[in-house]
């Protein structure tokens, strides 16, 4: 029985963080024991804001080791920079030609742009976005069905964005034949948004992430930063309203969650402690990770292999489709 096809990038803009393992990274490498596989370095989405190519060369680097720690076998899945495979590029050109402008306007990212400009008093609310962030959701549609991917696992924020892939996806088709996959999103729902040090969504943009690929003191020191009230003593929580134990519960083991979530409930409640066992718990639940992260940076040569043999695979893949797409349109 052939198995579906699973595909999900990443763009690399920064080190991914806690937040961005345990709710994107750790559910995609999940799938690899049903699916077929892709995971790709979304590295020509991230030009739309880097335009340091130091920057960009050292954050693709990070996402990749990330992806390597945390378990990702590259002889099982296809693990690829999405720049190395020219197909992608023209197929977001023979989709950008059946896209109607509309649909780009309305894109929740474009949008935000827009309106965070105009809220300023912008005269020029486009004044901030360039083309390639305008059709970001285009070449996105490229990265997915150039691999006929059946499902696309992403956060509630990148929805729209495979549905935009779908409409694409369904319109090609019915313009020249039945080509393409249609894929449809799949939203992990069991995965709580974790909370910052702020208890705001931990997200870069709020800078208030925790990260794991640093030393213990400064490991302990983020953790320390988690911002907790002061508590009367005898007080009691509800562990549900209560920010630093949902991290506890997303990555400590069932008993010691159980042991705070009690300690809160009865009362007993040190700030201080928990922290101290936030750390204990993240340094054994990533130790190995943590470790594999820093063998990879003495060893980027590796990095670059595992990538340079993953992309000989995606792209073994992509000439398939692109030779049917190309015929379909009258390029052949
Ligand atoms: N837009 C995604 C993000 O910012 C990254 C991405 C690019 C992606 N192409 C993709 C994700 C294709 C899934 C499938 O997170």
């Amino acid at each position: 029985m052939t198995r579906k096809k699973s595909l999900t990038g990443i763009k690399p803009t920064g080190t991914p963080h806690l937040g961005n393992i345990i709710g994107a990274i750790q559910p995609a490498l999940e799938l690899a024991k049903t699916y077929d596989t892709n995971y790709f370095i979304a590295d020509a989405h991230a030009l739309t804001s880097v335009t340091d190519p130091n920057e960009l060369r050292q954050h693709t680097f990070e996402v990749a080791a990330t992806w390597l720690a945390l378990g990702l076998d590259p002889t099982q899945s296809t693990f690829y920079r999405q720049s190395d495979i020219a197909e992608d590029f023209e197929l977001a050109w023979i989709f950008s030609c059946l896209t109607p402008k509309g649909l780009m306007n309305r894109a929740h990212a474009y949008k935000g742009f827009v309106d965070t400009a105009t809220e300023a008093g912008s005269k020029d609310p486009d004044s901030q976005v360039n083309m390639g962030l305008f059709s970001y959701p285009v070449l996105m549609a490229a990265d997915i069905i150039l691999y006929s991917a059946d499902v696309v696992p992403v956060g509630q924020d990148q929805k729209q964005h495979v549905e935009i892939a779908r409409d694409i996806a369904t319109k090609f088709n019915n313009l020249y034949g039945e080509i393409l996959t249609v894929p449809e999103p799949l939203i992990e729902k069991e995965v709580a948004t974790l909370p910052g040090l702020d208890h705001r969504k931990m997200s870069k943009s709020y800078n208030n992430t925790i990260s794991l690929f640093v030393s213990d003191d400064e490991l302990l020191k983020q953790i320390k930063k988690f911002t907790t009230d002061s508590v009367e003593p005898g007080e009691t929580r509800d562990p549900k309203d209560v920010p630093i134990y949902t991290l506890i519960e997303a990555i400590a083991s069932k008993e010691v969650s159980e042991h705070v979530a009690n300690n809160l409930l009865e009362g007993k409640i040190r700030w201080g402690d928990i922290k101290e066992l936030l750390f204990e718990q993240i340094k054994e639940q990533f130790g190995p990770a943590r470790e594999k992260y820093s063998e990879l940076q003495s060893n980027r040569g590796y990095v670059d292999e595992v990538l340079a043999q993953g992309a000989v695979k995606a792209q073994s893949q992509a000439v398939l489709l692109m030779d049917q797409v190309r015929k379909a349109v009258g390029l052949r």
